[in-house]
This record gives C-alpha cells, structure tokens and sequence, in this order.
C-alpha cells in the first residue's frame, strides 16, 4: 500500500515520540515482542513485513480495512475468528498527534502488532471471537468492554511496579502520562466491576484495572466467558 511522505513523517514523529515513554512504562511482553518485531522507525511498515514476523511465529495475520472504525460483529465474527487482525488505513493527522479517539494505523501497529508475535498473547485474543459469537447481544456488550478495558486498556504490575499492557495506552503519549503520572484511578481486573463500567471512547477512562499476569486475566475472563452460551 502507497503511503504519503507526510504519512510517513506523522509516523516517524509518533514513533520518536512514544517509543521512550514505551521503553519506559511498557510491560515486559511488549518490549520484548518489539524487539521481535523491529518496527521501522522512520517509514509507515507494509503488513507483509509484519506478517512475515507474526504468522510463523502465532497463526495470525494482518489484512488492511478502509473501515476507520471497524464493528465489532464483523471484527469478531469475519476476522478475529480466522486470526486475522485489521489495520486500519486511517492514519490521524499532525493535529492529533497526542490522541486520537479513533485508533488509527499507528494505533492499530505500534501498540498491538509488538503483543502479536507472541503466542501466549495471541492465545488470549484467541478466546474472544468464539464467545463473542455464541453470545446475545447484552453478553456481547459485555464482551467489547471485557476486551476495552483488557487488551486496549489493561494495567499489568510486574515486580510490584505498575507497566502499561493495552495498546490504546502504549500508542497515545496522553494516555500513556494521564496513566502513569496517576491520574486514573486504579482497581483489580474483576469481572462483576468491569461490567458495570462504561467504555470511555471519546474521553479518557475515569477507571482502569490491574492485572497481576496474562494467565491471572485469562482465568478471569474465562470465568465470564464460560458461562456465555
Ligand atoms: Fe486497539
């Protein structure tokens, strides 16, 4: 795909800009699938590069949408079933440098495609598509926000110490200092607070939650997930 040279210097500038406070407050996963994966710095990446370091390694693949927002019926149903992950073509402008509430490709590849190359994340990507399928459409919504405030928005403590796990943290420098600076309040990840939160899209979350490992999020997530259906 054919990117414009002001595309590639908005993406050069979000990577400069966020990759230190990434290498500061990312959790381990993360920092250890971007070295995996070595992201161009200075130019916006063609998914065949990405695929060639995440297929082999996980299953999945990327495919590029026009859809700037994509639903979460086709997300789950079309995609997310066949290990495919949607990159949006949308890119933000230099306006919107800081946050963008629509997750753009810079969204979409530097904070998520890192977590891709590893299997034991994309085994916990793997659970949502099949619930999301067998599920009304209340469970549904419950779902959405189980993966809001999980994979796009989720806290992980490693050594006593509070590290970023979703990407709509890791790729918006304004989440990412609204975050650690302590400016949101902070709960543990338990099923019964979360579905009672609202997803904040075009706002910042009044509340996030705290995970203690991948495995310790899986099992709660399965705890809902199981009983779907
Ligand atoms: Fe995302």
């Amino acid at each position: 795909m054919e990117f414009t040279e002001d595309q590639h210097r908005i993406w050069a500038r979000l990577y400069a800009n966020q990759l230190p406070r990434a290498r500061k407050h990312a959790c381990s996963d993360w920092l250890r699938g971007f070295d995996i994966l070595k992201l161009p710095h200075d130019r916006i990446p063609q998914l065949e590069e990405l695929n060639a370091v995440i297929t082999p390694r996980t299953g999945w693949r990327t495919m590029r949408t026009a859809v700037r927002y994509t639903d979460a019926f086709p997300w789950y149903n079309d995609h997310f079933i066949k290990k495919e992950f949607l990159i949006t073509d949308y890119m933000r402008s230099w306006e919107e440098l800081e946050f963008t509430p629509e997750p753009d490709m810079f969204h979409d590849i530097f904070g998520h495609m890192p977590l891709m190359v590893l299997p034991h994340y994309t085994a916990l990507q793997d659970m949502f598509a099949p619930v999301f399928r067998r599920a009304n459409e209340e469970q549904r919504e419950n779902i959405k926000r189980l993966a809001w405030f999980s994979t796009e928005f989720g806290l992980i403590m490693e050594e006593d110490e509070m590290k970023i796990f979703g990407a709509g943290i890791i790729s918006s420098k304004s989440e990412t200092d609204k975050v650690m600076s302590g400016g949101t309040k902070m709960q543990k990840f338990r099923i019964h607070d979360i579905l009672r939160r609202d997803k904040a899209i075009t706002t910042f979350n009044e509340v996030l939650f705290v995970f203690d490992s991948i495995g310790e999020l899986k099992e709660e997530l399965r705890s809902y997930f199981d009983a779907v259906g």
